[in-house]
């Protein structure tokens, strides 16, 4: 049994994912930005049991470091989830604001770093040793089409955050890996996506149960194929 530590648990991919992590047996760490909004949640605690539901905005200095100092445990699997895609045109698209940018920015790429360097000391207590970077096929720069620039440059950038990190926690013992999940009917993938969220949560957790030291630095989708960087 293994505990793993999912953000943006509440709804979309990452609800999927704890609940299909607990139903294999696992514990989750399930980490909401509104403990009192994340009813489905709170419901799936109540029925299963097996999560223990913590608030954590990964944007929020303060509320990083509360979360790490309140966070005993030494999750063996680190998912960063939690994400936005909040513009999705051309060029032209006014809604590329400044703060659309930071936005996007902060939490798809300064998010994963601030809880990673925060939790840092309980990954390397545990025995698994993984962090996971839920980034997209839209961070691909070889696949790169234009449009929706900050978010494809922010999972870029997420991509990047992981094969980094995979490079300097490598002589920790630690495996770091980058997936896109695939176009998954959620709140952000909307109803005509491709997949379930179940079906998502399914592949990936079993991608993050084939990485290891020897695949850290991968970027590969739900299913395993490979992503170009
Ligand atoms: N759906 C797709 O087709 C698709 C495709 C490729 C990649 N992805 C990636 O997969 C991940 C999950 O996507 P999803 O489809 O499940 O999205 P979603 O349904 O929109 O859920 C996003 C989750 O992220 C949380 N979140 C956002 N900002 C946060 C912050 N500052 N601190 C903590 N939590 C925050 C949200 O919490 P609140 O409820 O509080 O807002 C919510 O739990 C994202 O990283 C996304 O970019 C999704």
């Amino acid at each position: 049994m293994a505990c793993i530590l999912i953000t943006g648990a509440n709804r979309g991919i990452g609800l999927a994912m704890t609940r299909a992590a607990v139903r294999h047996g696992d514990s989750v760490i399930a980490t909401v930005r509104d403990a009192q909004k994340a009813t489905a949640l709170m419901l799936l605690a109540e029925e299963i049991g097996g999560i223990t539901i913590r608030e954590l905005d990964v944007v929020d200095e303060n509320s990083v470091a509360a979360f790490a100092a309140a966070t005993t445990e030494a999750p063996d699997l680190l998912i960063l989830n939690a994400g936005v895609f909040n513009v999705r045109g051309g060029i032209e698209d006014p809604g590329h604001s400044v703060e659309a940018w930071r936005d996007s920015l902060m939490t798809n790429v300064a998010g994963p770093f601030l809880v990673t360097r925060a939790l840092l000391p309980n990954i390397e207590r545990s025995e698994g040793r993984k962090i996971a970077i839920v980034s997209s096929i839209m961070g691909s720069s070889e696949r790169a089409p234009g449009n929706a620039y900050p978010y494809r440059s922010s999972k870029a950038a997420a991509v990047n955050l992981a094969r980094n990190l995979a490079a300097e926690l490598k002589p920790r013992g630690i495996a770091v890996g980058a997936y896109h999940p695939g176009w998954v009917r959620t709140d952000m993938g909307g109803d005509s996506a491709d997949i379930s969220p179940e079906e998502s949560a399914e592949g990936l957790l079993s991608r993050f149960d084939a990485l290891s030291m020897r695949t850290t630095g991968v970027f590969e989708d739900y299913r395993g194929d490979a992503i170009p960087f």
